[in-house]
């Protein structure tokens, strides 16, 4: 048996449908918005990495400095057999739990995005021959079937990721989480923290203007996709601070009054000059708020770990005993 699998829950159509689905629903809305999962197709995952990599996004530095810290902790405490990695990406911090993990038997990344699983099993399946990877090409949110592997399992979910849900979709995301696991079963969650405004302004607006290309990626996205003729170059990528939210908000600001034709809708969508449309949020924490959402999906908080400079969280949670 191969030890690298790629499985697509998602039926071959459901991506237009739901895309389809999206578009119209957000360009129609008011004000308009577009889900975040559409912003991930070869480029945007490509433009996230470069992301990643920036001196104003501390994000993935502070949490990998957390995981090569204390994955021994995290291995001793779940002793897990398969690790299921949410969002997995390019799996590149991954690597340090996949070292310290010494019971793993299987390891099950998670992504919308073809082109960053099937880039990254290939390299796992390269670095660890003895690994089985599971990949699957699934949503997220939409009620996951994971293959049957040996437990204990331990549900990864990095990047801060959980951010870009909002409240409602967090709380009924991580009670389906909390559904797919067993008690000894645990849930490794990153979360940005709260900090000075500034700082979190930066990591969404670079200079090299990489986050403005990553934002804007989401209407060529569109124009492929459904036929649309929008011009990227005529909005500006705006990212700001929502004190009362505690979130960060990046839209997309019109900078003239156009028209946009989205031919696989059959729809004429208007902008007036400046409006703006929402493409994401990415909420920041606090270490309350997180364990009082864990514990409403069931998940009871046992460790809280931050980088040196209390940037960032990683939080382990043990599934409540009934
Ligand atoms: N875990 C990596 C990548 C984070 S970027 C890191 O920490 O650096 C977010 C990842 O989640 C992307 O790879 C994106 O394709 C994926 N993603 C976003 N929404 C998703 C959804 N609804 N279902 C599955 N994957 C999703
Ligand atoms: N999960 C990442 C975050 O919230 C995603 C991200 C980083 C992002 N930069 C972005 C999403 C810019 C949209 C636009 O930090």
């Amino acid at each position: 048996m191969s030890p690298f699998h790629l499985t697509r829950t998602l039926p071959e159509d459901a991506t237009d449908a739901a895309l389809r689905a999206d578009v119209l629903a957000g360009l129609t809305g008011m004000p308009k918005t577009l889900p975040p999962k559409w912003f991930y197709d070869a480029r945007g995952s490509e433009l996230f990495e470069r992301i990643t990599d920036l001196d104003e996004y501390y994000p993935t530095r502070a949490e990998r400095e957390i995981l090569v810290g204390r994955a021994g902790e995290i291995a001793a405490a779940t002793g897990a057999r398969t690790l299921v990695e949410l969002g997995s990406g390019s799996s590149e911090k991954t690597r340090y739990l996949l070292d310290a993990l010494t019971e793993l038997r299987c390891y099950v990344p998670v992504d919308v995005s073809e082109s960053a699983l099937t880039q990254a099993g290939r390299a796992l399946v390269a670095q660890r021959p003895g690994l089985d990877v599971h990949a699957l090409i699934a949503d997220f949110t939409e009620g996951l079937t994971l293959p049957r592997t040996a437990g204990p399992r331990l549900v990864a979910f990095l990047g801060g990721t959980v951010g870009n849900l909002l409240p409602a979709e967090r709380a009924a995301f991580l009670s389906s989480v909390r559904e797919l696991l067993s008690p000894g079963d645990a849930l490794l969650l990153g979360t940005d923290l709260v900090k000075d405004e500034r700082v979190l302004v930066r990591a969404y607006d670079d200079a090299a203007g990489v986050t403005a290309a990553f934002n804007k990626n989401v209407l060529s996205v569109i124009n492929r996709e459904l036929d649309a003729d929008f011009d990227p170059a005529a909005f500006d990528h705006v990212a700001l601070w929502n004190a009362e939210r505690e979130w960060i908000e990046m839209r997309l600001r019109a900078r003239a009054a156009q028209t946009v034709k989205v031919q696989g809708l059959d729809l004429a969508v208007d902008f007036a000059a400046g409006e703006e449309l929402r493409t994401e949020v990415s909420a920041k924490f606090r270490k309350d708020g997180v364990r009082a959402e864990l514990s409403a999906a069931g998940l009871d908080l046992t460790h809280w770990w931050t980088d040196g400079e209390g940037r960032f969280a990683l939080s382990l949670s043990m599934v409540r005993r009934a």
